[in-house]
């Protein structure tokens, strides 16, 4: 077939006359071959049409009305439900320029493997047109996108998770720039062939060219490696973006707290992927007179405003939140948000009354279809839901959505917190002593394994601002980045920086800090600290809070357990010495002077 018979390709017919758009989606087409090329247009006309081709190929199971209205569950192949890390490739020109984190191919090669790939890759398919934008379309300067997928499962993702529509091509114009970011699940149809209901290959790249700002993804329909806009692009694409213009692009959550005395702060939080940044972006505050509102719960762009203070935004639309522990106790905003509906869900399971369910949510249930499409008892070997299982929902459901979310100004941050998941060592909160040791902080994070990547879970590995999935250039020039903008910046209007821990563990194992709406308390101490009026200890790692600091009010723990989740215990801590050690001789040369010099003093600060 030649490009001028594909239909959805004839002359005059795509809906812009942006000369490069539409040859990219001539080019591509030709090469992967599609049955025909369909412009997304966002609208529910497209949301009916293709959650019914969805339906009838068997990927998503129509949900109860009443009880999730307009929402509906897909579940996965069983080898692809979760990113894939070792696929994940940085394709700068220079090998140097991805870093000892990255996976690095040269760009013209991997060019020319994954160019072999996509020939014809999408026959027997259609080939969707998505133009996209991340953050507000009103910003001064919107990051705009375009995926060509062949999944209309993406299609449909995209819609809930990125602004899509006219207004896209609208502000495209006939020429402005775009990140082009191409995905095909690499499963043609021959004619005659039967369709499997969630197609993808064995063979999977997730890959990034940070020069040219292009992402090629290859192989698998997940989330993370085929919504293109979120990690590849507002992460990966982005965080080089950042790195040449001045600003930061991280694994944030954005949150708004509110004291009794209506003063508003905003917090941005870094933890690893299944850490916690979704329940802490929606967090119900314990304590009484104290509210939140959530701003993002993944991903924060951020830069200094001419105030000289910096600003947040959230790129994102919807939340594509982990599904198991999610209930009414941890997390009553995420279930009222996916109680309004207009949900996809992955991977959880779905009860004989068309609900869904997973591991950690209210209810019991004899028997459940699980992620894998099968009869499911209590008794059964597995987990009902994958443990990477998702929901994917409209962040404008979200009852405490800050009125500010959608502001192209962002909001201005006060404290930055960093986090891991560690049983042992790391205090509940400490907060640095400049933004120099704030740096050196998440330089450190290291955090237990979760299911969110492929790996073993539990083990512990270190992983900077979170972010060490989401790079995408070397993490030593990454590092010297925010070191950077910290000295450029009016230090007084610097957020100050926290390490927390949420899950420190006791002798008998279990969590010495109730977590979930109480860590509302550790934030009541962080704003105390912000305004300078709360105490804290200084010890070899940074000001600790007490006990005595803490506000514990009517909170039911054992005061011993809150003692032992801040303690600084100095043998625990000297143990830590050779990871961090052998961590930063992974980073190698491009280790910046000032975390080696904030490594230094802790050293002499143990010994
Ligand atoms: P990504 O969306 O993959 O980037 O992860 P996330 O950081 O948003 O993770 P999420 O908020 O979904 O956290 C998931 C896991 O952390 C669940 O198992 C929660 O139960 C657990 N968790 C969150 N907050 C707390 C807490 O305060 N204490 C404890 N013990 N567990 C928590
Ligand atoms: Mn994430
Ligand atoms: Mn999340």
């Amino acid at each position: 077939m030649t490009s001028a018979t594909i239909p959805g390709l004839e002359p005059g017919s795509a809906p812009t006359r942006h000369q490069e758009l539409l040859e990219w989606v001539a080019e591509v087409a030709r090469l992967t071959q599609p049955d025909q090329v369909v412009w997304s247009d966002g609208s529910d006309e497209e949301w009916t049409r293709l959650t019914d081709e969805l339906l009838a190929a068997g990927t998503i199971t129509k949900l109860d009305e009443e009880k999730q209205p307009n929402s509906f569950a897909a579940n996965s192949d069983p080898a692809d439900v979760a990113r894939v890390e070792s696929r994940t490739f940085i394709c700068s020109k220079r090998e140097i320029d991805a870093g000892p984190t990255n996976n690095w191919v040269d760009p013209t090669e991997m060019r020319a493997t994954m160019t072999e790939l996509y020939t014809g890759s999408m026959r027997g398919r259609t080939m969707y047109v998505i133009p996209f934008c991340m953050g507000p379309l009103g910003a001064d300067d919107p990051k705009l996108g375009v995926e060509i997928t062949d999944s209309a499962y993406v299609v449909l993702s995209m819609r809930i998770m990125t602004r899509v529509g006219p207004a896209v091509l609208e502000t495209l114009g006939t020429d402005k720039f775009f990140v082009k970011a191409l995905h095909s699940l690499g499963a043609p149809l021959q004619p005659g062939d039967t369709d499997v209901p969630w197609p993808c290959n064995t063979e999977k790249y997730i890959t990034h060219f940070p020069e040219d700002r292009e992402i090629w993804s290859y192989g698998s329909g997940y989330g993370g490696n085929a919504l293109l806009g979120k990690k590849c692009y507002s992460l990966r694409i982005a965080s080089a973006m950042a790195h040449d213009e001045g600003w930061l692009a991280e694994h944030m959550l954005i949150l708004k707290l509110i004291s009794p005395e209506e003063k508003a702060y905003y917090i941005a939080a870094a933890f690893p992927s299944a850490c916690g940044k979704t329940n802490l972006a929606m967090i119900q505050p314990t304590i009484p007179g104290w509210r939140a509102e959530t701003l993002g719960d993944d991903i924060a762009w951020m830069r200094f405003g001419d105030d000289g203070r910096l600003y947040a935004v959230n790129p994102e639309f919807g939340f594509f939140g982990v599904a198991p522990g999610t209930n009414w106790s941890s997390n009553p905003n995420a279930m009222e948000t996916l109680k309004q509906g207009n949900t996809m869900y992955t991977n959880v399971a779905v009860t004989d009354d068309k609900d869904v369910w997973w591991e950690g949510l209210e209810g019991s249930h004899d028997h459940l279809i699980d992620w894998q499409g099968k009869d499911w008892t209590p008794e059964s070997d597995g987990p009902a839901a994958h443990p990477n299982s998702r929901y994917c929902v409209p962040m404008s459901q979200c009852p405490i959505m800050a009125p500010e979310w959608d502001d192209p100004q962002g909001v201005p941050i006060s404290a930055i917190l960093f986090g891991g998941r560690r049983k042992t060592t790391v205090p509940l909160v400490t907060e640095a002593r400049d933004w120099q040791h704030g740096v050196f902080m998440g330089a450190t994070v290291g955090s237990e394994q979760t299911a969110a990547a492929e790996g073993t879970v539990g083990a512990i590995r270190r992983d900077p601002m979170a972010m060490l999935p989401f790079l995408g250039y070397n993490v030593g020039d990454y590092l010297q980045h925010w070191i950077e903008l910290g000295k450029s910046a009016d230090e007084s209007k610097l957020p100050k920086v926290f390490y927390v821990n949420w899950f420190r563990r006791g002798a008998d194992k279990r969590f010495l800090w109730p977590g979930f709406g109480e860590n509302s308390r550790v934030l009541k101490w962080i704003v105390e600290r912000i305004e300078g009026t709360a105490g804290g200890v200084e010890t070899p790692v940074g000001i600790v809070a007490t006990p005595e600091a803490l506000d514990l009010d009517g909170l039911d723990v054992d005061i011993d357990d809150v003692a032992e989740a801040l303690a600084v215990n100095v043998d625990e801590w000297r143990e830590e010495i050779p990871s961090i050690e052998e961590w930063f001789s992974f980073v190698g040369d491009k280790l910046p002077t000032g975390i080696a010099d904030e490594f230094a003093a802790l050293k002499q600060r143990l010994a």
